[in-house]
């Protein structure tokens, strides 16, 4: 099989690592040293390549562009503790790109290829992660049709790369929120739990609205009848009410979050009682009304977790109460940091070490 000859490696002579404020990092602005591209030819992928970072040629007719074949993962890699770096479940993004690949007709990749990719990629840049608290390399595989044709259909060739940048935290402070009910992002049966590029142009529109009326993000709403809640921006979204850690169950129309199963499982581990279901916007106003509503949080892989300090709904403004030490996003955030940075056990194995 082509997938496993070795990858064709061309380090940059121009390092740009000594350019980047670690101090000041900004979500998505830097980009390390070297890329990683393989072509999809004739039905099966092609060398592997890693180069330097930069700039490529595409068909004015690619497809991708003009019908939207394009997928993406959000993944990171951590500074370990005692100076290594290790992935973050990376073979759970690597199943969702498939399943992503799957719904957009566009070709499956196998896990050697993926990982292969990834390993090389980071042993190169491993000088770009950083080790501040609350940093971390995210890391961005994508594919995308590369057919220069606007015949309707799917694409015969595709390429699949990654880069990776140095992040800090994406969000600094608790988030303003509120219910979107009139705007849909996604619908049963559409491609919502696709990690498609489309889904994250669409959701745009709607979300300047609300962040022209001083929000951070939405909460997403179900599309037949603007109740249930789907999921917040680009998270996920978990709420603790009367003890219980509740959640939207996955559907087709929301995306199953790395994150999300993570916080899930540790909140299992710790006692608590997990509910994914249907959770409508009412109940959780009426919870908070009632003082029932003890914390919401978005969750993912750009935003980690981030708490939720205002919930806008049908025009009006509601504060969450403010959380003390002991509240569950904190202590899962904690306990999550501690399996990623080497520092605390990692009982599930999701730690991955370059
Ligand atoms: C991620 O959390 O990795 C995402 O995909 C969100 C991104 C669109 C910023």
């Amino acid at each position: 099989m082509i997938d496993i000859l070795p990858i064709r490696t061309q380090p940059t002579t121009a390092s740009r690592l000594a350019s980047v404020d670690f101090d000041h990092l900004e979500f998505g602005k830097a980009f390390s040293d070297h890329m990683f591209a393989v072509d999809f030819v004739n039905g099966e992928w092609q060398e592997a390549q890693i180069v330097p970072y930069g700039d490529m040629a595409v068909s004015p007719a690619n497809s991708a562009l003009h019908y939207g074949q394009a997928i993406f993962e959000g993944m990171k890699a951590y500074h370990q503790h005692d100076g290594g770096v290790a992935l973050f479940r990376p073979l759970d993004n690597w199943a969702r790109l498939n399943s992503s690949a799957e719904r957009m007709c566009m070709p499956t990749i196998s896990e050697e290829l993926f990982m292969n990719g990834l390993r090389e990629l980071l042993k190169l840049d491993a000088a770009w992660v950083p080790s501040a608290p609350g940093s971390s390399l995210y890391i961005r595989p994508f594919m995308f049709a590369t057919d220069g044709f606007i015949g309707v259909r799917p694409s015969e060739t595709y390429r699949f790369m990654i880069f990776t940048c140095p992040v800090g935290l994406y969000f600094n402070k608790p988030l303003r929120v509120r219910f979107e009910q009139k705007y849909v992002r996604s619908a049963e049966g559409g491609a919502g739990y696709a990690k498609n590029a489309g889904n994250y142009g669409a959701a745009m529109y709607p979300t300047k609205l609300a962040q022209n009326e001083g929000y951070n993000q939405l909460i997403w709403t179900d599309a037949s009848q603007h109740q249930y809640v789907e999921e917040s921006g680009t998270m996920n979204a978990i709420f603790v009410m009367d003890g219980k850690v509740v959640t939207p169950a996955l559907s087709t129309s929301i995306l199953d979050g790395v994150t999300r199963r993570s916080v899930l499982q540790l909140a299992r581990d710790m006692g608590l009682t997990v509910e994914e279901r249907k959770v409508g916007s009412r109940e959780v106003m009426d919870a908070l009304a009632a003082g029932k509503l003890e914390e919401a949080f978005g969750v993912g892989t750009a935003a980690t977790i981030a708490p939720i300090a205002t919930i806008g709904y049908e025009g009006h403004d509601y504060d969450l109460p403010v959380t003390g030490a002991q509240a569950f996003s904190k202590r899962v955030t904690a306990a999550l940091d501690a399996i990623r940075t080497g520092e605390g056990a990692d009982v599930h194995n999701w730690m991955v070490r370059i």
